[in-house]
């Protein structure tokens, strides 16, 4: 298979991941970089490709036939759709777009060109995760029930000198939360409904310091997930799953999953059972076993462009659609939603 070209869109904190990666990918090749700032143009500068300081000019120039766009919540939506207006597919970010109108745009203008848009929710290209999959995918769990995450941390003071990581939208709901209500929707399928609390008792800022949510699925299971970034404690994926050099790994496990035949931990992948040999009716008073399941570890962020080349191709089907990534907005801002108005929110099936 031929590399595919593909740009940049946005070279800051992820977009340089994104660079470095394309950089030592087998299936892309990266050959320009947009951004508008004298930052950006010398990531491109040091990654030996031509910085724009607009996208429209780079794809008509360079003609890429994929786009990843790391660019601010706010641009994603009008950004993706010109890409695929001028022939090019779209890896962007996540969230898909900051509001559920602009994510509709960016599936319409997906629909209309033909042209596939991946959302950039890389923890569904972990090994841990297609390993997850596969075990509720096989029925191990059984009937599915509960699904228990936690996603709590302690971010460093000056993390909040960027005033817009302060204000609403910018905290710990829309930026880390939604990565696990993404990860749920994976394993466990849509949500129904959805009831929150919010806090920001701690930190005393205009967004959440602290959250906590009841879903309800259409599988039926209930799951619940707390988020603070504000806690001492290391039970989040971030950590426990060793996706970024930047966090120092804790071999600890921050999702459960629960059903009525066993249970799965993330992500130290390990599955909860009764032993099949000792008969029927076990229930609490009978030893459960466990087994766990250690894989090779993988850079998901390498993985999620190699599929993006794939799926260009023709060779895959989008491991995480637009829609998927509308869906995962939709139940993220339900959140917030359900915690201003003190009731549940039932989602458009
Ligand atoms: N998947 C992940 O693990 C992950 C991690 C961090 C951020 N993100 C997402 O990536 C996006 C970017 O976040 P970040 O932390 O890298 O932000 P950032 O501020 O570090 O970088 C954004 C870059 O985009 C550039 N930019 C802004 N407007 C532009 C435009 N119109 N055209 C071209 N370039 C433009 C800026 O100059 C900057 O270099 C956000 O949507 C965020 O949610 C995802």
């Amino acid at each position: 298979m031929s590399r595919l070209p593909i740009a940049v869109v946005g070279a800051g904190l992820i977009g340089k991941t994104h660079i470095d990666r394309a950089l030592h990918s087998a299936n892309i090749e990266l050959v320009g970089v947009a951004d508008p700032t004298p930052a950006g143009a010398e990531v491109a500068r040091a990654a030996g490709v031509p910085c724009f300081a607009n996208h429209v000019a780079l794809i008509e120039q360079l003609k890429p036939k994929g786009v990843v766009v790391a660019t601010p919540n706010a641009t994603h939506a009008s950004i993706t759709v010109d890409c695929l207006e001028r022939g090019a597919a779209v890896l962007v970010e996540k969230p898909i777009a900051d509001s559920l109108d602009e994510a509709r745009r960016i599936c319409e203008a997906s629909r209309v060109t033909g042209l596939p848009v991946l959302v950039g929710h890389q923890r569904r290209h972990n090994p841990i995760m297609r390993k997850a999959k596969a075990i509720v995918g096989a029925g191990t769990l059984g009937r599915p029930v509960s699904a228990t995450v936690l996603c709590t941390w302690l971010k460093p003071s000056e993390y909040f000198d960027v005033s817009w990581r302060r204000q609403p939208g910018g905290g710990p709901i829309l930026i880390n939360l939604i990565h696990d209500i993404d990860l749920m929707r994976h394993l466990y399928g849509e949500v129904d409904q959805v009831q929150a609390l919010v806090s920001n008792g701690v930190r005393g800022f205009d967004v959440e310091d602290t959250a906590v949510v009841a879903l309800r699925f259409r599988n039926g299971a209930l799951g619940t997930v707390t988020v603070s970034d504000t806690a001492a404690a290391p039970w989040n994926w971030d950590l426990s799953a060793g996706e970024a050099e930047r966090f120092p790994r804790q071999d600890v496990n921050a999702h459960f999953y629960s059903g009525t035949e066993g249970s799965l931990t993330l992500p130290r992948l390990e599955v909860w059972r009764y032993r099949a040999d000792q008969g029927p009716a076990q229930g609490w008073h009978d030893p459960l076993t466990m087994e766990r399941t250690v894989v090779h570890t993988g850079c998901p962020y390498a993985e999620q462009l190699r599929h993006f080349a794939a799926l260009v191709a023709g060779a895959e089907d989008a491991v995480c659609s637009a829609l998927d990534g509308y869906r995962t907005l939709e139940a993220t801002l339900a959140v917030t939603q359900a915690a201003a108005s003190g009731r549940a929110v039932v989602l458009p099936s």
